[in-house]
Formats: C-alpha cells, sequence, structure tokens
C-alpha cells in the first residue's frame, strides 16, 4: 500500500499545509493502512466536522494518531533536574533569563489539582500526579500541556514583540491600576488583553493539527468519496495560516481580533465564518475544557503582563538586539511547544512599590 510517512517529515503540519495550498482543501494521505483525510479550510471544517457532526465526531484507536505525532508526546525529565526550572522565576538568578515551560506547567497542573482534588503540588514530577496522568491518558495533557503549551508560546510571541506588551501594559493601568490584579470579572474591559491571547492561538497554539477526528460509515462531500474508517485531521495551522483568512497571518498582530468580542466557546458553536480560530477544534469533539481554558488564560495573561515586562534574553544580534526567540521551529507531540528560549520577567515596580516610583 503506498504510504506517504517519509514525504511528511517532521514537521506535519507545515507538509500539510503546503500539500492543502497545491491540492486544495481536502486532500487524503496514506499512513500505512491508515487513510487520513486532512481538512484545511474553516468552510470544510464548518461543513463535516460541525454541520454532519453526527457522522465526523469518533476518535480512531491506535495508529493513525501514534504515526502522526511519532509518539512524541510530552516526555518528563528527571525530578531534580525539573525542579530546579521549576523554581528560577521565584529566585534571585533569573538575571541571565529562563525557559518558562516549567513553571506554566507546574502553575496548571495545580489549577486542575485544585479543582480535582483540592490539593496544591510542589513539582511536576509528583508520584500522585504521574499515576493519575497514567491513568488519565490524552486527557489529563488536554487539561494541563495545552494551557502551559499556550502561554509558554505566548510568552515568546510577547519577548519578540515589545510592542504589543506596552499598549497591554496601558491598558491594564488605565482598566486595572496598580493597587490590584486583574480578575475574571474585568474580561470586557480588557479588550487588548484578550485579543492578545486570541492571537496567541491562532499564531502559536498549544495544538496544530487538532485531535483527530474519524469517520466510520462512508460519506460524500462535494464529489470527494470519503471513507469509512478514516481519521480527520483539522489542518489548524494551515487555516491559521492562511492569508484568505488572516491579513499577514506570520505578523502576530492581536489588533484583529479587536473585534471579536464573544468568547472562543460561543463562536465556536455559531457560523465557521465568524469563529476567531479553530485552536480547539470543532463540532461535536470541541475541547470540552474550552470555558475553563479561556479563564486561565485570561488571568494567566492579564496577570503576568500586570507583574511583569517580559523581556527576550537571548544572545545580542549584529544590530546590539536579543536575537528574536525562533517560533517556527516546534517540538512535536499532541501539544506542540517552542524550542527552549530565554526570557527575563521584569517586575513592573510601580505596582510593586507604588509608593516609591512614579507612573
Ligand atoms: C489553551 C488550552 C486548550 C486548548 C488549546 C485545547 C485544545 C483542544 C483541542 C484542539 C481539542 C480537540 C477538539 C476536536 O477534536 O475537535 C481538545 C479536546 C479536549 N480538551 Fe482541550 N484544550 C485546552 C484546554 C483544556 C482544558 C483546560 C481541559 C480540561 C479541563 C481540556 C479538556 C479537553 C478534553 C477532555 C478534550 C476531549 C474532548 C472530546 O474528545 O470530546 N482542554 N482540546
Amino acid at each position: 500500500m503506498p504510504s506517504h510517512f517519509f514525504q511528511i517529515g517532521d514537521e506535519p503540519h507545515k507538509k500539510f499545509t503546503e500539500w492543502a495550498r497545491s491540492l486544495g482543501d481536502i486532500y487524503s494521505v496514506q499512513l500505512g493502512q491508515q487513510n487520513l483525510i486532512i481538512l484545511t479550510s474553516d468552510k470544510i471544517v464548518g461543513e463535516l466536522l460541525q454541520k454532519r457532526g453526527a457522522k465526523y465526531s469518533t476518535r480512531m484507536n491506535g495508529s493513525g494518531f501514534e504515526i502522526l505525532t511519532r509518539g512524541k508526546g510530552y516526555a518528563a525529565s528527571p525530578y531534580n533536574e525539573r525542579y530546579r526550572k521549576i523554581n528560577p522565576i521565584t529566585s534571585a538568578k533569573t538575571k541571565d533569563g529562563f525557559y518558562p515551560k516549567y513553571f506554566f506547567q507546574h502553575t496548571a497542573l495545580n489549577i486542575i489539582s485544585l479543582l480535582c482534588f483540592n490539593k496544591r503540588t510542589d513539582s511536576v514530577d509528583d508520584p500522585f500526579y504521574r499515576e493519575f496522568e497514567n491513568l488519565m491518558g490524552t486527557r489529563f495533557e488536554l487539561a494541563k500541556d495545552t494551557i502551559s503549551a499556550s502561554l509558554t508560546w505566548l510568552t515568546a510571541a510577547l519577548a519578540n514583540n515589545p510592542h504589543v506588551q506596552s499598549k497591554a501594559h496601558q491598558e491594564l493601568d488605565r482598566v486595572i491600576g496598580q493597587s490590584r490584579m486583574p480578575e475574571v470579572s474585568d474580561e470586557q474591559n480588557i479588550p487588548y488583553i484578550r485579543a492578545i491571547i486570541k492571537e496567541g492561538q491562532r499564531y502559536c497554539g498549544a495544538i496544530y493539527l487538532g485531535v483527530p477526528h474519524a469517520i466510520d460509515e462512508d460519506d460524500e462531500y462535494n464529489g470527494y468519496h470519503i471513507p469509512a474508517n478514516s481519521v480527520v485531521i483539522l489542518n489548524q495551522y494551515g487555516i491559521h495560516m492562511d492569508e484568505k483568512r488572516y491579513e499577514n497571518p506570520k505578523e502576530f498582530k492581536p489588533e484583529r481580533f479587536l473585534g471579536f468580542t464573544g468568547s472562543s466557546a460561543a463562536l465556536a458553536n455559531g457560523n465557521y465564518e465568524n469563529r476567531d480560530h479553530f485552536g480547539f477544534g470543532a463540532g461535536r469533539r470541541l475541547c470540552t475544557g474550552i470555558h475553563m481554558a479561556e479563564r486561565e488564560l485570561l488571568l494567566g495573561v492579564s496577570r503576568l503582563l500586570w507583574c511583569f515586562k517580559i523581556e527576550n534574553a537571548s544572545p545580542l544580534g549584529k544590530d546590539g538586539k536579543p536575537i528574536p526567540i525562533n517560533l517556527d521551529k516546534i517540538r512535536n507531540g499532541l501539544t506542540v511547544w517552542p524550542e527552549d528560549y530565554k526570557v527575563r520577567f521584569v517586575k513592573m515596580l510601580k505596582r510593586f512599590y507604588p509608593d516609591r516610583v512614579k507612573s
């Protein structure tokens, strides 16, 4: 049986998007015995996953997805090493910068953990959570790693775009002030922060190729035959980088979402044309945690920016400025991560010492 396995390479989202631009918004790929249908337009996703949701909402066990991600799910590092990586934000040794992934993972784990067990943990390697993670499998990863990966990407994007941070800081100064941190109830009054979060999901979300759907009966769409037992992939990356849908898609530009006042959850259940992005999937298997995710991201991003200015701590380039963090290179898995990078979280002194600093 013909197989496209070797053609797909290490960056399936890019290969699928390249093929979509030449073959069209729906085409099939053969991976060993498994047929994959790749969807790369808002319209087709809306027509199939949403409107024909009854057919397109199963999941496939086994091969399809493992092959696609090459089994590179999130791998644990030894306790001590990781524990030290979580810590730098609270230690004084932040001058050289640090990679915030482990800090965000720890925070996301604690939120889930407080909700499920009413307890906190000191480390992402606590045996209790390891056991729970093994039992829950992908579900736990979807709850913990998606949030932390989103924040890890967004931190890098913000470090690369200080002008976006200044606008966010101005909004927080104006709406929240210096004496308290942002709350969920501030949501409607901080549109720029909300736009940053939406742009983060579009530009560098935690998942690039969705969580595969599957179909267990034959279907026809616009003259295409979709055979039973195909895995159906929502190529989020391809849609998010489609210049017909988003002007200058390679630019990190929260302003494009300022007109979107609805939550991603509300927009995901409406017409596909009006959706902000496809970061939470589509149809009946849309992310179950979407409401919680949006709240966590709102609090995470607004409080991070209320407390800190994020500085790129990469080595300096020829122009004397830190070399921009490369957001094009990813580490593949169910959730995708940027390569290691370094940032500094610089305290917004006027918030911490309002008496000593003039704003
Ligand atoms: C930024 C954060 C998150 C992102 C980007 C995200 C993204 C996704 C995506 C793309 C899917 C697949 C949707 C589809 O099949 O069309 C999904 C499914 C799922 N997510 Fe999330 N998710 C996030 C946070 C969370 C959280 C916080 C939870 C739990 C509290 C969660 C629980 C789930 C579950 C249980 C599913 C499986 C739904 C099903 O198969 O029916 N997710 N998520």
